[in-house]
Parts: structure tokens; C-alpha cells; sequence
């Protein structure tokens, strides 16, 4: 097996592929002056099982993701498994207003067209992946984070939505803790109301678990709302660090005692590694033949 890390995911690239003790090959991606990506894969030949580790967002990186398939399979790559830690444009999985495009829909019918399969980890809606013409699968990234936290003196897991239920609940099992969601009102793209916990938080460490934080809106009113009901602290962890703007600051800077993300997205608080249960995976596809099939 050969990893290949494109320019969004280099180091959990390199982690893979320490992971899988295999070959790992960096692209080399550059701007040509108009701004249009130009890559190269170092070396003669690809004549193995080939993953390839990068984003869809930002949108520069789509184009990225594209050339690198096409750099692969020229190489003679025996066959490509896409792993796209955070893919992008999957909040918009339907269409919301008449004249709109099904977003999540069209890059997932475009991403697959050469690759043989597609690993995704916490994609916001599972049912994107039905649109890849090969087989693509969601991993969880629960089980790094309730290792992370297992040792940190957590009471109580929250979800800051509905939406993110499933991932409190999960989380809290895992940590054999107590879990809820708490129920948000979205009012703009960066304004959200959010009702006090049913929960009683007083005088408890806190958990809040999402799968995103872009403007960080979310999870302050998450946060505002947990700290007038009392709790002692509130951690706050995601798996993908959107962060727009300066959304860590914003954060860093409010009422949260600690904020973390997994390394989906790289950024100065993606402390928690999505790379074993990546490695996992790809092990198991291995071992159960999934790979070589072009
Ligand atoms: C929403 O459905 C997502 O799960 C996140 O809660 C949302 O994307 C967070 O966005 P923001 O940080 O801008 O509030």
C-alpha cells in the first residue's frame, strides 16, 4: 500500500502511513501565477494499492483531490482508495430553496468517477455516500475522543443540537457517562438560539460534542447557556475544525476552559488523531480484499 497525502493532509498522511508501515508520498502542489492548481507525484511508478489523504474544502483543493487521482492512475496505481477526512459541501445534502443544487450530491458524483473506493470520517450526513458510484464508508471519530477525554474528569456529555445527539450519545457511552442534546434555534448563517439544558449542569465538568465548529456561534451559545445553569467547566471538542475567521480566538477567549478537534482539518488545537482508526480500516479492506479491484 502507498499513502499520498495532498496539501490539506499532509501529516495525517504521514501518520497513516507510520501507521500502516507503508511508502508515503507527499504531492507536490503548487500555484501556477492565474491561481490553477499544478501537481506532481514524486517517482516512476504506482504499482500498488494506492490512498490518497486530502480535503475537500477548501474549494482549491477539490481541483488538488482531481489531479492527484488522475497523477495516481497514470502511475499505474492497482487501485485508489480516496480517504477525505472532512468532506465539504456535505451540509448541503438537499435542496432547501427552489433553485438550488443538491451540493453534497454533485461533488460526491464527481470525486468518485475514478477512484475505487471513498473513506470519509464523520461526514455531517451519512447519506451523501449513496451517491458515489463505488463503495464508500463513514468512520467514527467517537472512540479517539472518548480516549482522549476518558481521563479528564468529564460528568456529563452534551450534544449543542439534535443533529449531534447521536454523537453525544455514543461518546457517552463509550465514557460511561450521562448524555443529552440540547436544542438549538438557528436564527442566521452565524447567529443560533439555544435553550437551557434539560440536564441539571450545576457544579459539573461538561463535555459539549459536535461534528463542526465554522463560525463557532454554536458553541457559545452552547456555552453562555451551560455556564448561567452553573457548570464548572465546559470542554468543548469537534471533529472538524472549520474555524472561520478567527472563530479560535473568539472561542479561546469566552467562557470554554479548553478547546479541541480531531486532525481532519489541521490546526493549532487538532490534538486528537483520527489515524488509527483510518489504519484500522484500511487493514480490515485489505485483509477482506477490497483492494486490487480495478
Ligand atoms: C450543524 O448542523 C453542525 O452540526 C454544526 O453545529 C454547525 O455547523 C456549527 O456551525 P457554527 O460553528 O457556525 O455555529
Amino acid at each position: 500500500m502507498i499513502v499520498i497525502g495532498g496539501s490539506t493532509s499532509r501529516d495525517l498522511a504521514k501518520e497513516l502511513a507510520v501507521k500502516l508501515d507503508c511508502k508515503c508520498i507527499l504531492a507536490s502542489s503548487t500555484r501556477f501565477p492565474d491561481g490553477e492548481c499544478y501537481t506532481r507525484l514524486e517517482g516512476e511508478s504506482l504499482h500498488d494499492d494506492v490512498v490518497i489523504v486530502q480535503n475537500t474544502y477548501p474549494d482549491t483543493s477539490i481541483i488538488e483531490m482531481f489531479l492527484i487521482q488522475d497523477a495516481a492512475k497514470r502511475m499505474g496505481a492497482k487501485s485508489i482508495t480516496l480517504v477525505i477526512p472532512y468532506f465539504g459541501y456535505a451540509r448541503q445534502d438537499r435542496i432547501f430553496k427552489p433553485g438550488e443544487p443538491e451540493s453534497a450530491k454533485v461533488m460526491a458524483k464527481h470525486l468518485g468517477m475514478i477512484c475505487n473506493r471513498v473513506i470519509t470520517i464523520d461526514i455531517h450526513k451519512e447519506t451523501v455516500l449513496k451517491n458515489f458510484k463505488c463503495p464508500a464508508k463513514d468512520l467514527k471519530a467517537s472512540g479517539a475522543i472518548a480516549e482522549y477525554f476518558a481521563d479528564k474528569g468529564i460528568d456529563v456529555v452534551l450534544a449543542p443540537d439534535f443533529g449531534a445527539a447521536d454523537r453525544a450519545k455514543d461518546i457517552g457511552e463509550r465514557m460511561k457517562l450521562p448524555y443529552d442534546h440540547l436544542e438549538k434555534v438557528r436564527l442566521s448563517g452565524t447567529e443560533v438560539k439555544i435553550a437551557p439544558a434539560r440536564m441539571d449542569c450545576n457544579g459539573k465538568n461538561v463535555l459539549i460534542v459536535d461534528d463542526i465548529i465554522a463560525t463557532g456561534g454554536t458553541i457559545l451559545a452552547a456555552t453562555t447557556q451551560l455556564k448561567a445553569a452553573g457548570a464548572t467547566s465546559v470542554s468543548v471538542v469537534c471533529t472538524h475544525g472549520v474555524f472561520t475567521g478567527d472563530a479560535i480566538r473568539r472561542l479561546t477567549g469566552n467562557q470554554i476552559d479548553s478547546l479541541l478537534c480531531c486532525n481532519t482539518l489541521e490546526s493549532e488545537v487538532s490534538n486528537i488523531s483520527v489515524a488509527g482508526t483510518v489504519a484500522d480500516e484500511l487493514r480490515k479492506g485489505k485483509k477482506k480484499g477490497l483492494f486490487g479491484k480495478n
